[in-house]
Formats: C-alpha cells, sequence, structure tokens
C-alpha cells in the first residue's frame, strides 16, 4: 500500500481528547492500534499490524527527522516529535508525538510505544516551513547524501536558536 497514497492536500483536525496510540516491534513494525488510530486514518488493523509504520508516512516529512527519532530512541531515551502524517485515503493530520522504548524486566528495549495528541497551531506553522526547508536539503543533496544534508541543517537550526539538544528544541514551540 505505501507509496500508492496520493496526497489530496486535505487536512484532518484532532481535538483536545483524541490520543492517537501505537506500540511497534522493535524493529518499528506495528502490533497495536488503538481506535482513534484507525477513525482518523481511516486504515483497519488488517492494513496496519505486521507493517512498518512508514506505512502512514507523508512525503512531506524529511528523512532527517525520523534519522533523528530512532537515533534517540534506539538509546532508550523517549523523544518528541510534529508529524504529518498521511490517512489511507490521503489526507492528512498533524500531530505532537512522544515515542517512549517499552522495556523488559532486564530493563532491554523489546519494542517502542507512540501517543500522538493534538499538537498547537503555532507549531504546526513553523514545523511545516522547517519541514519544507529540510526536505528542499534533502532533494538538493540527492539520494545519498540526503540524510547527512537535512541532519546538518536540522542542528544548524537548534544551534542557531540556542539549544543544546533536539528535545529542547522541541518542547520549546
Ligand atoms: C513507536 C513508533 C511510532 C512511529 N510513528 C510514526 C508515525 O506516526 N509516522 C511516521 O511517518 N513514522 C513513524 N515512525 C517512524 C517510522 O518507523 C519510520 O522511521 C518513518 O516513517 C520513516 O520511514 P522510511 O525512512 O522507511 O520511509 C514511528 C516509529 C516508531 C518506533
Amino acid at each position: 500500500m505505501k507509496g500508492n497514497i496520493v496526497p489530496t492536500g486535505r487536512e484532518v483536525f484532532l481535538n483536545n481528547k483524541e490520543f492517537i496510540v501505537s506500540k511497534t516491534d522493535i524493529n518499528g513494525r506495528i502490533i497495536y492500534v488503538n481506535r482513534e488510530f484507525m477513525r482518523i486514518s481511516g486504515f483497519v488493523e488488517a492494513d496496519l499490524l505486521g507493517k512498518q509504520h512508514n506505512i502512514i508516512r507523508h512525503p512531506d516529512m524529511p528523512r532527517g527527522i525520523f534519522k533523528k527519532l530512532w537515533d534517540v530512541i534506539a538509546k532508550g531515551d523517549e523523544c518528541f516529535a510534529y508529524v504529518k502524517n498521511i490517512c489511507k485515503n490521503g489526507d492528512h493530520y498533524w500531530v505532537f508525538a512522544n515515542v517512549t522504548p517499552d522495556l523488559n524486566r532486564h530493563d532491554e528495549i523489546v519494542g517502542y510505544f507512540s501517543v500522538r495528541r493534538k499538537p498547537n497551531q503555532q507549531a504546526v506553522d513553523y514545523f511545516a516551513q522547517l519541514y519544507r526547508q529540510l526536505l528542499q536539503a534533502e532533494q538538493q543533496a540527492g539520494t545519498r547524501g540526503a540524510l547527512d544534508a537535512s541532519s546538518a541543517l536540522l542542528n544548524q537550526v537548534i544551534d542557531e536558536q540556542g539549544f543544546d539538544s533536539y528535545e529542547s528544541f522541541i518542547l520549546s514551540h
């Protein structure tokens, strides 16, 4: 299914009481989704379970953001991110996501949780334009250099704004 969805440009908005939850295995394969996830995205369990989480990736999302996410969570830390996701019919929705590791009793990572909530509109406006710049940097650099170019630009923006980490940068918006 991935790649066949054509974005419509139409936005769907979450309300304050809607939380979109999913759980993955250690490789990012989806093993649980809640009802809100299915209602808002239009996918059903059969579309999602066992699939990589990039099944809901929107083409406007830069690769550099997901690299950052995986770097943080694979170390066992929580990660926050503003994410634009695609619905089954091509519509999209913005979320503020909190991704956390799921640890077993030996404190080993066995999977990850993501809880997504309605983002504030000011943050969405900011991150939409930042992601446009990151995506442009990725496209200019070509496939091989894309990730480095977008990571470098993201780190530069974080630095220029005086933050010492991606986390404090995200949480300030
Ligand atoms: C718990 C968890 C939740 C995730 N949620 C999303 C999501 O909502 N949208 C998304 O595009 N990627 C999400 N990802 C990241 C994907 O695994 C993947 O890195 C991303 O979609 C980019 O995929 P690609 O580089 O293979 O295209 C999530 C990963 C984890 C571990």
